[in-house]
């Protein structure tokens, strides 16, 4: 164990100068930040300015610097940051979803080349000790399934407009205001930004590395007015939930508003909280609820991975490396609720089961099973939304086309 580890960051925004708090605030750490590179000059900063450099090599190259704190949000610039730090023989801590999501595997194996480690608690679900649980924690639990509310952004536009009947517009500045938003909030209301923290979760639950691009997202950004009183008048809340499970040797993972009961677990996770519900063989269900976004609670994680680094943690991917590596699929039917503006083109004969629907003001609402690739692209019509009925009946295609045949 080293005595004091030396850090260098790249870039000091809300998780930046969190980590900066609480570092500070921590006493136990044995952690000191040596240089911060940051891109914009001219911007007021609340520390010292011998702390900053707009140079990463005085960063990338200091002999001195253990570890790369990687916490800036423009995904291409993090690889290349986080592949010269392993090349240079540092760990790195990163926070960035995006970058992990699209490149993990090639992280894994770049790890294993230079024999250091990256952590990443900070990019999956904020404070929620969720990846290394996955990692120690669940090492010999079979795990069914891994779902919840995997961005803050929208627990909090939804907990918004649902509460305190907040304009969604009104409701994403909010969160844009209070540094929970990414910086292109698209990425948070259409669902991106929790497929990316699913894409992390999944190598750590099931040992697979999915592409981001292979999972399904759904947003928020459709709900209407209609819908949230649908949810109302049948004592239900909307959020955004993102999920996987294991079934038929396959991986399903996918992203997507889902209308809730309000004495389901996930219904009272409200504003930037986030949770995460793991069922395993053994342990069967278990709930981790915290804080998903925000200077102090993500810099909390990324401090947890420093610490850990004093003790030379590293993610073993104990599930890869157990390696049943189960194709991922999205061939799956769900049930939803549709809803959209007469003169739409959606009929009941869509549907693969239809389980009826009605029609008023203009407006139409249809529930049935419906393929996940249906869905998703409903969801790209003009004022069409749809949303997960409150039990969604996930069914393997290939497996309910059995039953079908077996049926007939
Ligand atoms: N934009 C993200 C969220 C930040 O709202 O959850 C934390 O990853």
């Amino acid at each position: 164990m080293k005595k004091k580890l030396k850090l260098g960051l790249f870039g000091f925004g809300c998780v930046g100068q969190g980590l900066y708090h609480v570092l500070n605030e921590t006493h136990g750490v044995k952690a000191e930040i040596k240089k911060i590179c940051i891109k914009h000059h001219g911007k007021t900063r609340p520390i010292d300015a011998s702390y900053f450099t707009y140079d990463p090599s005085e960063v990338l190259n200091d002999p001195e610097i253990d570890v790369i704190v990687e916490l800036i949000d423009d995904a291409y610039a993090a690889f290349a940051i986080v592949k010269k730090a392993l090349e240079n023989g540092k760990h790195v801590v990163t926070a960035n979803k995006k970058m992990l999501a699209e490149h993990l595997e090639e992280i894994y194996e770049l790890q294993q080349k230079h024999n250091r480690s990256v952590l990443y608690e900070g990019a999956v679900c904020g404070s929620i000790p969720i990846i290394r649980n996955l990692e120690e924690y669940y090492d010999n639990d079979l795990i069914r399934s891994i779902e919840g509310i995997f961005n803050g952004s929208t627990n909090y536009i939804l907990t918004k407009v649902f509460e305190e009947r907040k304009n969604y517009f009104e409701a994403l500045k909010a969160a844009q205001d209070l540094g929970f938003a990414e910086s292109d909030p698209s990425l948070d209301v259409e669902g991106f930004d929790p497929k990316f923290k699913l894409a992390i979760a999944i190598a750590h639950t099931f040992g697979v590395f999915v592409k981001p691009e292979d999972i399904i997202n759904i947003g928020i950004q459709k709900i209407s007015a209609v819908d949230l009183k649908y949810a109302r008048e049948n004592n239900l809340t909307i959020k955004l939930v993102a999920r996987a499970y294991k079934s038929e040797g396959n991986i399903f993972g996918f992203v997507a508003p889902q209308f809730i009961p309000l004495d389901h677990n996930l219904a009272s996770v409200r504003n930037e909280y986030n949770a995460v519900l793991v069922e395993g063989a053994f342990a069967e269900k278990q709930v981790f609820i915290g804080k998903g976004a925000g200077s102090y609670p993500t810099g909390s994680a990324v401090l947890s991975d420093i610490s850990a680094l004093v003790f030379d943690y590293r993610y073993e991917y104990k599930k890869f490396e157990q390696g049943d590596g189960l194709p991922f699929s999205n061939e799956v039917f769900a049930d939803v609720v549709v809803s959209f503006p007469d003169g739409t083109l959606i009929t009941n004969r869509d549907f693969e089961v239809f389980k009826g629907g009605y029609q008023g003001s203009g407006h139409q609402y249809l529930k049935g099973s419906v393929s996940l690739k249906k869905i998703k692209e409903w969801s790209l019509w003009d004022d069409v939304s749809v949303i997960l009925a409150p039990d969604p009946n996930l069914t393997a295609i290939n497996q309910a086309k059995t039953q079908e045949l077996l049926s007939a």
